[in-house]
């Protein structure tokens, strides 16, 4: 079964603090993901210093849009983005139209979607899907189980590359032994340690003893 990737998501509030943790941490993920929180605060520019900085990697944008899909896919292209997020709730005209500037437009799952619209959007080339536990929810009490496994897996069989977030840690990671995830995207537990480099590390290591 091929190793899922690793994606850093860097959600600081500043570019500067987001470019040192990348600058520690970035060697080794396997993708850079501008995180929606720098997306609002700098935006195309922190999508561009990573494309510089990571020339040879997968760089996502993180915009989880919501309309104006082919403007904001061609905003994120520009700036070097391979993968952009589109909300489980935007409309299908909006990824659609997304889809037609970028192909690695990836939905975002949070509660407006069913299985349904799943097929619809398999339909209309949508590849990729996040499962996301918000972190809302998590600090509400909500804590991954085989709940989630069940609808990843899922995802997986419509024929979805699915990745899966949301308060991720190392711990988490065997939950999901055997299947075949596509990414595993961790934040804080990576971007809020002492040593990032370390903690990205520490992620890939137990990515390889399941995968
Ligand atoms: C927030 C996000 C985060 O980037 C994602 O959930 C990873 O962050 P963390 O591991 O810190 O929860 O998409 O909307």
């Amino acid at each position: 079964m091929t190793k899922p990737n690793l994606q850093i998501a860097l959600d600081q509030n500043t570019l500067a603090d987001a470019a040192r943790i990348a600058h520690l941490a970035g060697p080794v993920v396997d993708i850079v993901e501008v995180g929606t929180i720098l997306e609002l605060q700098a935006g195309q520019q922190a999508i561009s210093v990573m494309r510089e900085m990571f020339p040879d990697k997968i760089i996502a944008s993180d915009t989880k849009c919501a309309d104006a899909g082919s403007t904001v896919a061609q905003n994120s292209k520009d700036a070097g983005a391979d993968l952009m997020t589109v909300i489980d709730s935007a409309t299908i005209p909006t990824m659609k139209s997304a889809l037609s500037v970028l192909s690695g437009i990836q939905v975002e799952l949070y509660s407006a979607w069913n299985w349904d619209l799943a097929k619809e959007w398999k339909k209309i080339g949508i590849e990729q899907v996040i499962y996301h536990q918000s972190r809302d929810a998590l600090l509400a009490g909500e804590v991954w189980g085989k709940k989630d496994l069940d609808i990843v897996k899922g995802f997986i069989e419509l024929g979805f590359k699915v990745s899966v977030t949301g308060g991720l840690n190392v711990d988490t990671i065997k939950l999901f032994e055997g299947v075949p995830v596509y990414t595993f995207i961790a934040g804080r537990a990576i971007t809020g340690q002492d040593n990032p480099k370390a903690a990205a590390e520490a992620f890939q290591e137990e990515i390889k003893k399941y995968w």
